[in-house]
C-alpha cells in the first residue's frame, strides 16, 4: 500500500529506463511482464523515446494498455520549431505518452538544466495536456552542510512559481513529485525510509501551503535512488512515500514486476 501519509492513493511504481532499452528490448521487456490486469498500484514506463511505440504495441498486445501509463524521460520547451534533436511535449503525446519527467538530476547535472528550464519544461508538460513529475533532490554535499529543506524547496518552489502551478490550474490537470537525492541515485545508497519521509514532509507542507490542502495532499511524492525488490516495499509503506521511481531495478521486466508487487 501506498504511505500512509496525507495520501489515500494507490501506490504508484514508475521505471525509468534512463538510455536503456532499444524497441526489441522493450517488446521482451512488456512480454515477460508479471502484472495483472488489474491492480492496486498505478504503474508507469518511461523508456527512450525511440522505444515509446514498439512498448506500447507491446503492452496492448497483452491487453496492458491501460494498466501501464507510459511518459518520456524529457522535453523541450518549445512546442515546434527548429531545435534539431529536440523533442516537444506534443510530439510525446502524439506518441503515446501522457507523463513526462521533468528535472531528473541527471538532466540538471550533466546536462546543465536550471530551475528556470525544469520550469519552462513542466509547463509545455502542463499546456500538452500532460502529468508532469517533477524530481527534486540534493546533492551529498548538500546534505551533509545541513540544506536539504532549501534545496528541494527551492527546486519545487520556483516550478510552482514559474510554471503556474496553481490550486485552479490542478482543477483540470495532475502534477507529481518525485524526491531523489543525488546520492542515492545509481549508487545502491538507498535512503532510509526515516529519510525518505523527511524529505517528503517537506514537500508535503510546501504543497500545502501553496495549492491548499485538497491539492496539496493529492499530489503523489514518489521516492526514488536505488529502489530494488528488497527495499520497495518498506520504502512505500513509510510515511508520506507515495510511490517510488525506480531507475537500474526496473530494467529487468522480473525485478519491476516485483516491485510493483510490493506496491498494490
Ligand atoms: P536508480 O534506481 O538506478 O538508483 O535510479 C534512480 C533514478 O534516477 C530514477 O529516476
Amino acid at each position: 500500500m501506498s504511505g500512509t501519509g496525507a495520501s489515500p492513493r494507490p501506490a504508484v511504481v514508475a521505471g525509468n529506463w534512463k538510455m536503456n532499452h532499444g524497441p526489441a528490448d522493450a517488446v521482451a521487456f512488456a512480454r515477460e511482464l508479471e502484472l495483472e490486469a488489474e491492480g492496486v498500484a498505478e504503474v508507469l514506463l518511461f523508456p527512450p523515446a525511440t522505444s515509446l511505440a514498439a512498448l506500447r504495441g507491446a503492452l496492448a498486445e497483452r491487453g496492458l494498455s491501460s494498466r501501464v501509463g507510459l511518459g518520456v524521460q524529457n522535453v523541450h520547451p518549445a512546442e515546434r520549431g527548429a531545435y534539431t534533436g529536440e523533442i516537444s511535449a506534443s510530439l510525446a503525446l502524439a506518441s503515446g505518452a501522457g507523463f513526462a519527467l521533468v528535472g531528473h538530476s541527471e538532466r540538471r547535472h550533466l546536462f546543465g538544466e536550471t530551475h528556470d528550464d525544469t520550469a519552462r519544461k513542466t509547463a509545455a508538460v502542463l499546456a500538452a495536456g500532460m502529468t508532469p513529475i517533477l524530481c527534486v533532490g540534493e546533492t551529498l554535499g548538500e546534505r551533509r552542510a545541513g540544506r536539504l529543506e532549501e534545496v528541494i524547496l527551492r527546486q519545487l518552489d520556483h516550478v510552482l512559481t514559474t510554471a503556474g502551478v496553481s490550486d485552479r490550474l490542478l482543477d483540470g490537470s495532475r502534477f507529481y513529485l518525485a524526491y531523489e537525492p543525488v546520492w542515492a541515485i545509481g549508487t545502491g545508497e538507498t535512503a532510509t525510509p526515516g529519510d525518505a519521509s523527511e524529505a517528503h514532509a517537506i514537500l508535503r507542507s510546501c504543497l500545502i501551503d501553496r495549492l491548499g490542502s485538497e491539492h496539496g495532499l493529492d499530489v503523489p511524492i514518489l521516492y526514488g535512488g536505488s529502489v530494488k525488490p528488497e527495499n520497495a516495499s518498506e520504502l512505500m509503506g513509510a510515511p508520506e512515500v507515495g510511490g517510488v521511481l525506480v531507475g537500474g531495478a526496473s530494467l529487468d521486466a522480473r525485478s519491476f514486476s516485483a516491485i510493483v508487487q510490493s506496491g498494490s
